[in-house]
């Protein structure tokens, strides 16, 4: 007999890889699905779910956080972040190098990668930072998903605004590109504009639409020169969709976060500073033309770009105010309510959510609930409705920008790597995740 630890999740509404849905058994061995059936006879499995009534679909994978650990910790750290995911429903996530210090280096990561096995219940990866200097570091890191470049939004060394310099990272290697794509030379011009005016709405003036089309179409430009793959993070705008959609090569991918799908600008007026981030939020006509992007294919998979910062830094003054939310601890509960209300269906949100992502990132044995995969699950409850409550939230921020909104698809069980990391409302601790690797 194998000493091998195994889970049986009986009568689960299982979201296959083809999207169908069939009423059945998941049987996990180790760290692995190996078995999916209608009914499986148990072979004493070291522990048995009765999932009758809820839904089973693979992990979320979230491509784009800051965890803001090192350095960063009065915000959120490693430990916090990743059970958050937990209660969200996210087994995996690729963590933002803009920690202090930055990510810009091989150490860098070792150093994220055993605070992260230290302390992680949740499976990791890290991004390499480009500065215009570290050429080298972005060629030879690893493990690492790709290189974030933040052509604007940002100060200091991560900030590469300069069309050579970006160039220079264009053309050498082949690994991939992502791109925080907000002009900052319009930025800084629309700041100065705008410069007497307090009020966080003006946010979204100031970091306009075609700031953010400007920037898309220099990365789409140089991606097309080198034929390098790029990724363009949190895409918010009708513009760049409609970009994209004219001509995208089979190299470039997309994102869109929750936030600039279901929160407009109207939310400033709701919730002040907590809805700034960047890129900001935009216009309800923007929203629908990203759904539609979304449903189409055109931006390929959804991240939260959860980005914690703290009441106290959140109540200063617009433009002291820094910009982020955070997001994993909600991102599942609010793109299912999204298909409850037909906006897309729940396997459209199991591909955007994870199998979309595992593909473009090359992780592989990830995204689907299949023998062969990692047993990395989510067991969602469709059929309640609970509102999103501060008092519930465990990211160490401590809020949230959709607080009071009822969704559905809370997460009632997640499971990493064949271990049950939270059970309704309960986290284990003692679970660890591993990090993840990129092909
Ligand atoms: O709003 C944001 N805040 N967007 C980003 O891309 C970075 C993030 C942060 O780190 O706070």
């Amino acid at each position: 007999m194998s000493s091998a630890k195994s889970l049986l999740i009986r009568h689960a509404r299982i979201i296959l890889p083809n999207g169908e849905l069939m009423i059945g058994d998941v049987l996990t061995r180790d760290r692995q699905i190996v078995a999916v059936a209608p009914e499986i006879s148990p072979t004493t499995p070291t522990k048995e779910i009765d999932a009758q009534g809820l839904t089973l679909l693979p992990g979320v994978i979230d491509p784009q956080v800051h965890f803001r650990e090192p350095g960063l910790e009065h915000k959120e750290d490693l430990f916090t972040a990743s059970c958050a995911c937990a209660k969200g429903g996210v087994t995996s996530f690729l963590e933002m190098p803009n920690t202090r210090p930055l990510t810009t280096t091989q150490f860098a990561i070792e150093d994220k990668l055993k605070r992260a096995s230290e302390k992680s219940l949740v499976n990791y990866g890290f991004f390499i930072g480009a500065t215009t200097d570290n050429l080298a570091d972005l060629l030879s890191a690893k493990p690492t998903p790709g290189i974030k470049i933040f052509m604007g939004s940002m100060h200091g060394q991560l900030l590469i605004d300069q069309e050579a310099a970006l160039e220079a990272i264009f053309a050498q290697g082949t690994r991939l590109i992502a791109v925080h794509a907000e002009d900052q030379a319009r930025i800084n011009q629309r700041r100065q504009e705008f410069a007497d005016i307090h009020d966080p709405a003006v946010h979204s003036q100031i970091q306009d639409n075609q700031a953010a089309l400007l920037a898309t179409q220099l990365a789409l430009k140089l991606s097309q020169k080198y034929q390098r793959r790029l990724h363009i993070l949190h895409m918010s705008t009708a513009e760049e969709a409609d970009l994209l959609r004219q001509h995208k090569p089979s190299w470039v991918t997309a994102e869109v976060t929750p936030q600039h799908l279901l929160m407009n600008t109207d939310a400033y007026e709701k919730i002040g500073t907590l809805a700034q981030m960047n890129p900001p939020l935009r216009s309800p006509h923007d929203n629908q033309v990203l759904w539609q992007a979304l449903r189409d294919g055109v931006i390929d998979f959804i991240a939260t770009d959860h980005a914690p910062h703290t009441l106290e830094e959140k109540a200063q003054p617009y433009p002291n105010s820094p910009s982020g939310m955070p997001g994993v601890e909600t991102s599942l509960a609010l793109m299912l309510t999204a298909a409850m209300q037909s906006k897309c269906t729940v396997a459209q949100v199991v591909h955007w959510m994870s199998k979309a992502v595992a593909v473009a990132y090359g992780i592989p044995h990830k995204g689907a609930i299949a023998p062969g995969y990692d047993a990395d699950l989510v067991l969602v409850d469709l059929n309640t409705y609970r509102p999103v409550l501060r008092e519930e939230l465990l990211t160490k921020c401590g809020w949230s920008p959709f607080e009071g909104w009822n969704l559905t698809g809370w997460a009632v069980t997640t499971i990493v790597g064949g271990e049950i990391v939270y059970d309704k409302g309960q986290l284990n601790t003692s679970v660890r995740g591993q990090a993840l690797t990129f092909v």
